[in-house]
């Protein structure tokens, strides 16, 4: 089984879904792998480094004509959709809920689609869940990115000229990336404070270091691991909750989401305004309207002295590490997908089920 492993033309996107390591990994599987040329480059991995291990390189036309499996991290694109021939099956993320058009046209094709993004958040799942491997390094660089643009440096230090209090760092949503922030902020010295809705997340939160700020959330509670969406009764007390904590810290970090959702307004304007000057917030939410209601997408925006920093693109600054776990999260889900290098198509598999959104042209899911 030949799997073609795509180059990310996305504007922006650095990363490659599987890396020569995770290559060398499927070739002992016995598979074979091709990978479209220059598609590691962004990531720090050559053409030469996948050959090495034993994969081939091949120009984009040549891959498609040739894979029986497509691997990649962002969504086909038209071109790319245009490209595929019946019988080949595509696994990249979809976010199939907000995408019909794209799910449609996968579907004309006659391919059968397995969307990433769809993965149950179950234990048996955990090692191929991308959301999480890559939300781990964005709760991490988000704290490097604060780091840089703050004014202070983050531990106590005591020194000949005077000492240097900590800074103060408060985290809104303690999922992947509100965790990995924790323990990146403890580490660097800082104080740190976190919040969230799911009332299970403050016993976690606590054992990385962090002062839990607990809003009563009478009963509103998760599913599937998620947040639900909250109450405005639920988004006052946590402001009231929050506010003195704002008003102290020197770097904020959202993370905050609800599936399928816009993600939630956490810090208004006038919280923002609450806030001193010179602080940061990192809004690591602003691809899906932002946790601050000021911020935006890939901008720095200086409101009344405090730098507010949209961004979604913490795991593509890190893409050696990113494409590294990625490609592992992919291999694993290859490996449970397959019997004897052919596909199983178990449809009592919850993770089968769950990913899988166009089966030989139809449609499971919209
Ligand atoms: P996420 O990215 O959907 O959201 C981030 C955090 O924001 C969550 O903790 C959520 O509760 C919080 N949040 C949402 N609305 C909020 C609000 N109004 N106020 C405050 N906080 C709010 O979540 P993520 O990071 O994907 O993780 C969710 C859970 O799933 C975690 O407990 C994680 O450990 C678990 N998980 C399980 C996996 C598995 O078992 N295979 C894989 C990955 C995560």
């Amino acid at each position: 089984m030949k799997i073609g492993i795509l180059k990310e033309h996305k504007k922006g996107e650095n990363r490659v879904s599987v890396s020569p390591t995770i290559a060398k990994a499927f070739i002992a599987k016995g598979f074979e792998c091709i990978v479209e040329e220059g598609a590691g480059f962004a990531s720090s991995f050559t053409d030469a480094d996948y050959e090495n291990v034993g994969a081939k390189i091949l120009n984009q036309k040549e891959l498609f004509n040739q894979a029986n499996i497509l691997v990649k991290i962002n969504p086909f694109s038209d071109s790319e959709i245009s490209m595929l021939k019946e019988g080949q099956v595509t696994i990249s993320t979809l976010y199939h809920m907000s995408n019909p058009e794209l799910i449609e046209a996968l579907a004309q094709k006659g391919v059968s689609s397995f969307s990433l993004d769809a993965m149950p958040r179950i234990s048996r799942a955990q090692d191929m869940d991308i959301l999480s491997s890559q939300n781990n390094l964005a709760g991490y660089k988000a704290v490097i990115l604060g780091a840089y643009e703050m004014t202070k440096i983050f531990p106590l230090m005591m020194t000949a000229a005077g000492t240097i209090t900590p800074s103060r760092v408060l985290i809104f949503g303690v999922g992947v990336a509100g965790l990995q922030a924790i323990a990146t902020a403890k580490r660097l010295g800082a104080v740190v404070e976190a919040t969230d809705i799911r009332s299970e997340t403050k016993e976690q939160a606590e054992s990385l270091g962090a002062k839990f700020i607990s809003v009563d959330n009478k009963g509103e509670t998760s599913v599937g691991g998620y947040a639900t969406e909250a109450s405005d009764d639920y988004a006052a007390r946590q402001k009231e909750a929050v506010n003195a904590s704002l008003a102290k810290a020197d770097l904020v970090i959202t993370t905050a989401f609800v599936p399928g959702r816009k993600a939630p307004i956490l810090i208004t304007k006038e919280q923002v305004e609450l806030m001193k000057n010179g602080a940061v917030i990192i809004d690591l939410a602003s691809g899906q309207g932002g946790n601050c209601e000021v911020s935006k997408l890939n901008e720095t925006i200086i409101h009344k002295g405090v730098k507010v920093i949209g961004t979604t693109n913490s795991p593509e600054s890190v893409s050696t590490n990113a494409s590294e776990l990625f490609g592992k999260n992919i291999y694993n889900f290859i490996i449970h997908l397959t019997e004897e290098n052919k596909l199983k198509w178990d449809l009592n598999d919850e993770i089968t089920t769950g990913t899988l959104i166009v089966q030989e042209g139809k449609k499971l899911k919209n």
